[in-house]
């Protein structure tokens, strides 16, 4: 049995912002993490972080307000708009300190960090380094974790968190290397474990990000909120669905139908192909629908006009992605795109300083919401969110554990051997459902019947989909019953996490 003051689950840029914060008040932390850190899905972000720096010529006017505005209208006004405002209130503080842990952030002439044009942003405001931002600021934060000497648990999955008498107690875990089950004792738990676009047959989610953290959270009782939006990232890559990034159409990429022309201008005329992302999904959906893609399925993001120069120092990962994954050189020839499923806009239920209603229970990140997002997330605020929310988080759970008693080690023991029992029944089950076909077929019922567009039957029919898969899995196993790095074991039992939320987003 492992103890600490605080366990973070999730090793990406929330959870190690919030370990960061929760160190350095003093308290004991230690993070639970599916990968190594440094293969957390934040390091596949790319286009930016968004701050009002106010750094570009054009952007000289930009305020905290003003980016708070953009966010609420790029919500379509369901976000929270008190919570947005305390987020974009401290933004600049974030990034700073990113600078000054070292983040490489491309620059402008005059030394300041550079800003480029959004969807949805009034000003350039999203802060970039070329197009692996994500990249970047993973490998800035793991640095200060592991200079402050924060005990990282790599490849644990969580299977289970302890909860009785309405308070948290600890967590109990698989080790994938070993198969070791074990507990994990603690009065707090930061859930931090990304999104669940996995659900989605269609997504530019990595393989991890399977919504396990929000499913754990609704199982031992904290309430989600805002799970109805999921957003659909425009620019995808066919036919892999790698994220193309929006910064491409902010340095000056045109969409073009299969008709040459530049069809933005029939929906956003103004804004064109940096409307924001839930707009230009759904005109390029209905261009799709109306005959005008190419092989009907795509359509194209063209670069060329930017030139190779530009592509080189800005935007050099989309054009190894769009070589290595298409066989096209965007220098030379547009790039074939999709809209996919991108972010979980709902999540575990908080309130602006990372805490759920459970006691000891805190979520930060992309699993979480506060509700900054509304029905739809900007392009550059989800690396804001990991940075801003992971260091109250932080913040508030060093508070809470000073203030409340230590974790009953005796729960974790008797929720420990529940988990091993079940286990240990799962592994020996006799059904004969194949795992990998519930898992597809998920995907594709939630990608045809809840996606972009939706309408009530399909929904229904979505819903009743999922609850036959549900039964399905009852019957199913996994095909190989091996302890050490049993990937096949970790896929199967993680479905029901999946479909669990799949259907409470249906
Ligand atoms: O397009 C992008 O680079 C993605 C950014 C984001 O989702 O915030």
């Amino acid at each position: 049995m492992f103890s600490h003051q605080v366990l973070v689950v999730g090793g990406g840029l929330a959870g190690l912002r919030a370990a960061i914060e929760a160190h350095d008040r003093g308290v004991d932390v230690a993070i639970l993490s599916l990968v190594h850190p440094l293969r957390s899905h934040s390091g596949a972000a790319q286009g930016g972080v968004n701050a009002a720096l106010g750094n570009a010529e054009e952007g000289r006017d930009d305020s905290p307000e003003r980016h708070a505005y953009d966010t609420v209208k790029g919500s379509d006004f369901l976000a929270d708009q008190d919570a947005v405002e305390e987020m974009t209130a401290d933004t600049p503080e974030r990034i700073y300190e990113m600078e000054h842990w070292g983040c490489p952030f491309s620059r402008n002439p005059d030394g300041t960090i550079a800003q480029r044009p959004f969807g949805g942003g009034a000003f350039p405001r999203t802060c970039y380094g070329s197009d692996k931002t994500g990249h970047y600021m993973l490998h800035t934060l793991y640095e200060q974790t592991i200079k402050r000497g924060i005990r990282v648990y790599a490849e644990w999955t969580v299977l289970y968190i302890v909860v009785q008498d309405d308070l948290v107690h600890g967590l109990v875990a698989l080790h994938m290397p070993t198969g070791q089950v074990e507990g994990f004792t603690a009065p707090a738990v930061i859930m931090a474990t990304g999104g669940a676009g996995r659900i989605y047959s269609q997504s530019t989610n990595a393989i991890i990000n399977t919504g396990s953290g929000i499913a754990l959270a609704y199982m031992a009782g904290a309430p989600l909120k805002d799970m109805e939006f999921v957003q659909f990232h425009p620019t995808c890559l066919y036919p892999i669905n790698i994220l193309i990034t929006e910064g491409a159409r902010g340095e000056g990429g045109y969409l073009v139908n299969n008709q040459g022309e530049r069809f933005m201008k029939d929906y956003a005329p103004t804004a064109m192909e940096l409307a924001p992302r839930d707009i230009v999904s759904r005109s390029i959906r209905t261009e799709i629908a109306q005959g005008r893609a190419f092989e009907d399925v795509y359509i194209h993001l063209d670069l060329r006009h930017l030139g190779q120069e530009i592509i080189l120092e800005r935007l050099p990962g989309i054009r190894d992605i769009a070589m290595h994954f298409a066989g096209v050189d965007p220098v030379k020839q547009p790039i074939p795109v999709l809209p996919a499923q991108h972010y979980t806009m709902g999540g575990i239920g908080t309130d602006s300083w990372g805490q759920t209603p459970l006691n000891g229970l805190f979520a930060a990140g992309e699993c979480a919401c506060v509700s900054v997002h509304g029905a739809n997330r900007l392009g550059g605020n989800s690396l804001l969110e990991t940075v801003v929310f992971g260091q109250r988080a932080g913040v508030r759970v060093s508070e809470w554990v000073k203030g409340n008693g230590a974790a009953n080690p005796a729960r974790v023991e008797s929720a420990l051997s529940a988990s091993n029992q079940r286990l240990e029944e799962f592994i020996a089950g006799k059904g004969e459902e194949d795992p990998r076909l519930i898992r597809q077929e998920m995907g594709e019922v939630m990608m045809e019947k809840v996606g972009i567009f939706r309408h009530r039957d399909e929904m229904e029919e979505a819903i009743a989909k999922l609850r036959e898969l549900q039964q399905r899995l009852a019957h199913t196993r996994p095909l190989y019953g091996g302890k050490r790095f049993n990937l096949d074991l970790l896929r199967t039992y993680e479905l029901r996490g999946l479909l669990l939320v799949a259907e409470v987003i249906a």
